[in-house]
């Protein structure tokens, strides 16, 4: 019953991203994002929207901002399925996956991932910018808040209803292909939804550890926003890790390559399905203060272990 509430959850939670009282899109420009924000209903014309430019010299350190302890992320088995919604490719989480810490206010269900892309390695496609810079990808996990109980509708009328993971990703530099292994193996599935709503289930072994691998997951930005699609509701506590994640670049190119916005095989491919910047309206990024000093580990009872937390130094709605 628990694990239905989460899986119509997630797929809420995708329908508010893709849906919104008509139709939005990234490419024409009758309904790209300089359109989102007369959508009625929507909250895409607000004061805390998202992605944004982060400036990291501007960036204010804050030592609340502790380590996130990852539930069920080693799991080789809780990505359910994966599904070409026309706007993005999402992977479906099983229920149980969990972030706590990381300076949330309780436990957040992570409910689904999915990607940003611009047009393979030569045109980048993240959301977030870190001085300017574009990444080639950036992938967003998608938590809401476990009080909410799974559900979407309340949890984007709280103001941090939601908790997006922002990650990063750049191409591996010279003829590497292949690697990481998990992005090979997620990537070979693209074939299998080339069309809008197609989805498969996911048969391969392999964890949210693994895609995040490489990553610092004790180094990133903090700032409160918004849903990156419509309806844009501000319902976001944002983290944007620092460190990126490496993939080849023939993976990273596959997905600007094969799947498409419309279930048709002559549609268009899927190519630079980013939003463009946001207006940051006074409200601050904060992040890990930089010091000498190793920072104090608060409540080390409840955290995860040595081990873990070793583990962990190596990580859409589409917000
Ligand atoms: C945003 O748009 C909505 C719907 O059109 C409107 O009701 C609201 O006043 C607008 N808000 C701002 C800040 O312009
Ligand atoms: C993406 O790149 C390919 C290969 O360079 C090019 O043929 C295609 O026109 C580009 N697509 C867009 C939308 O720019
Ligand atoms: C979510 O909460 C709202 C408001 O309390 C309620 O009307 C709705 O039925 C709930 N949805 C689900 C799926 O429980
Ligand atoms: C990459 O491959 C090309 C063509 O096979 C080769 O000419 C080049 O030296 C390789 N570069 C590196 C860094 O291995
Ligand atoms: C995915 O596509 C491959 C070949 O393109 C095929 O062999 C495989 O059976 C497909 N898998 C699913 C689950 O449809
Ligand atoms: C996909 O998984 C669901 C849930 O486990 C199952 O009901 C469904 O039959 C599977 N579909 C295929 C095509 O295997
Ligand atoms: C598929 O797309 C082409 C061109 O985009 C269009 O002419 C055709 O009518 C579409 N077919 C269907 C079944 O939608
Ligand atoms: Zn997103």
């Amino acid at each position: 019953m628990n694990r239905l509430v989460v899986i119509d959850a997630a797929i809420f939670v995708l329908t508010a991203i893709s849906a919104a009282g008509g139709s939005w899109c990234y490419h024409d420009s009758s309904c790209d994002d300089t359109t989102w924000p007369t959508i009625a209903s929507g909250n895409c014309n607000g004061s805390r929207q998202s992605p944004i430019n982060i400036v990291s010299a501007s960036a204010r350190g804050d030592a609340t901002l502790t380590t996130f302890t990852f539930t069920k992320y080693g799991d080789i088995t809780t990505m359910k399925n994966i599904k070409n919604t026309g706007k993005t490719v999402i992977v479906e989480l099983t229920s149980g996956v969990q972030i706590t810490g990381g300076a949330l206010s309780e436990a957040y269900d992570s409910l689904q991932f999915h990607l940003h892309w611009g047009n393979g390695t030569s045109v980048p496609g993240s959301e977030h910018t870190v001085d300017g810079t574009r990444y080639p990808m950036e992938l967003h996990i998608v938590n809401a808040k476990s009080s909410h109980n799974g559900n979407t509708t309340t949890a984007v009328t709280d103001g941090t209803g939601l908790a997006a993971l922002g990650f990063f990703i750049e191409a591996i530099p010279g003829n590497v292909t292949g690697s990481p292994a998990a992005w090979k193996t997620l990537t070979s599935y693209l074939a299998n939804i080339t069309l809008k709503d197609e989805y498969v289930n996911i048969t391969h072994a392999i964890s949210l550890d693994e895609l995040l691998e490489g990553v610092d997951r004790t180094k990133y930005y903090r700032y409160h926003g918004s849903l990156t699609t419509p309806n844009c509701n501000e319902a976001v506590v944002w983290t944007v890790f620092k460190d990126p994640i490496k993939v080849s670049q023939d993976l990273i190119d596959i997905f600007s390559t094969t799947v498409r916005i419309e279930h048709n095989s002559t549609s268009d491919l899927m190519t630079n399905i980013f939003r463009n910047i946001q207006t940051v309206n006074g409200w601050v990024v904060t992040t890990q203060p930089s010091s000498t000093t190793a920072l104090p580990v608060s409540g080390a009872s409840t955290t995860s272990s040595s081990l873990g937390i070793v583990a962990l130094a190596c990580m859409l709605l589409t917000v």
